[in-house]
């Protein structure tokens, strides 16, 4: 009988568990107390016959040690916990814990910092749609109807007209749409950056994708000269690209402005001495630029005789591309988080 008590408080003792300073005091009521279990079954003894006693009382004292032990490792146990000892919560040793904050796409990045340059010197940020008509993508702005540019290798036409009015309807190839739509409904002057996607029906590959991000600029005012643009680009090239940074003008073409130029930046990387970045001409493009074309002027409403103009373009994976030593555009649009980890904090 007693050996069986003694078996279900052996299998109790052991299954015991105690977290706090409170079930350990219950505990020791419960058994090691003096009015506890086990003392309980030792005053008991003197009941057992004179022949059992000695085998039941060894019994006993491995009961009251298993009891005791248990007792002095949940006091140990409870003594080392944290809770015990508050400044055990904090282990200034350990390394610190990963902070997953997620990053700002390199392009957010970059399209950001240009705005950030251009308000500064007072122009504000206007948006268009993509979906447009072939007026504000190429007619207004002076490409004649039969400009390559406005051929299928180039443009996603959503539709094509019939008749002898170009009114095709496409996803336009550059953000100038929305210079055109500015100047229908804004009277100067107008100072304004334009940020968006444009497409080109191109194949993709490391250095052309058939979709991309242009922030183009419109200065339009009375007495606006080639060297305003020549100032606000130089200006942007420092900002940009560090103080040290020069600009130069190549000659160029673009139905929508006259005279243009291409901009080129002293290469950042080398300071102008050659490397794989600027081919080694010590000089990287980065934008188109011109002075609003009268006709364009025209076509949108202003009187190009009071008022003139110039406006840029530039492509901003190619400025990522260069401010970070990108060379793969297909990574701008693949999520690969290893690639995006990388502008953390950036
Ligand atoms: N729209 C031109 C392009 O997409 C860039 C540009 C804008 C050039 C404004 C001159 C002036 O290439």
């Amino acid at each position: 009988m007693i050996t069986e008590r003694v078996k279900e408080l052996v299998s109790e003792i052991e299954q015991a568990t105690v977290g706090n300073k409170e079930q350990l005091e219950a505990f020791r009521l419960k058994y090691i107390s003096k009015k506890g279990a086990v003392t309980e079954l030792f005053d008991n003894l003197k009941n057992i016959p004179q022949e059992d006693r000695r085998a039941v009382g060894q019994e006993l004292n491995t009961l009251k040690n298993l009891a005791q032990t248990r007792f002095q490792d949940f006091q140990t146990a409870i003594e080392n916990s944290a809770d015990s000892n508050p400044e055990m919560l904090i282990d200034l040793t350990l390394p610190v814990a990963p902070n997953l904050q997620g990053s700002l796409h390199p392009l957010t990045i970059v399209r950001r910092r240009i705005i950030e340059i251009f308000e500064r010197m007072g122009f504000n940020v206007s948006y268009g749609p993509e979906i447009e008509k072939d007026w504000y993508n190429f007619s207004a702005l002076n490409f004649a109807d039969n400009h390559p540019a406005r051929e299928m290798q180039d443009t996603f036409f959503i539709s094509k007209s019939e008749g002898e009015v170009k009114d095709d309807v496409l996803l336009r190839t550059h953000t100038s749409n929305v210079q055109v739509r500015l100047m229908e409904r804004q009277k100067p002057p107008i100072r304004s950056i334009m940020p968006g996607r444009v497409f080109r029906n191109e194949a993709i590959s490391a250095r052309a994708h058939c979709v991309f991000h242009q922030v183009e600029g419109l200065y339009v005012d009375k007495n606006v000269s080639f060297k305003d643009l020549k100032d606000t680009l130089y200006h942007f090239a420092k900002e940009m690209f560090g103080k040290d940074s020069k600009i130069r003008l190549r000659p160029s073409y673009f139905p929508f402005t006259e005279p243009s130029a291409e901009i080129d930046v002293s290469c950042f990387i080398c300071g102008g001495v050659g490397c794989n970045v600027c081919k080694h001409t010590g000089w990287v493009e980065i934008a188109g630029s011109g002075m609003v074309d009268p006709n364009v002027l025209e076509n949108c409403g202003i009187d190009s005789e009071e008022y003139t103009g110039f406006a840029f373009g530039m492509g901003i994976e190619r400025i990522t591309m260069l401010r970070y030593g990108i060379n793969d555009l297909r990574l701008f649009t693949e999520n690969d988080v290893r690639f995006l980890r990388q502008f953390e904090g950036a």
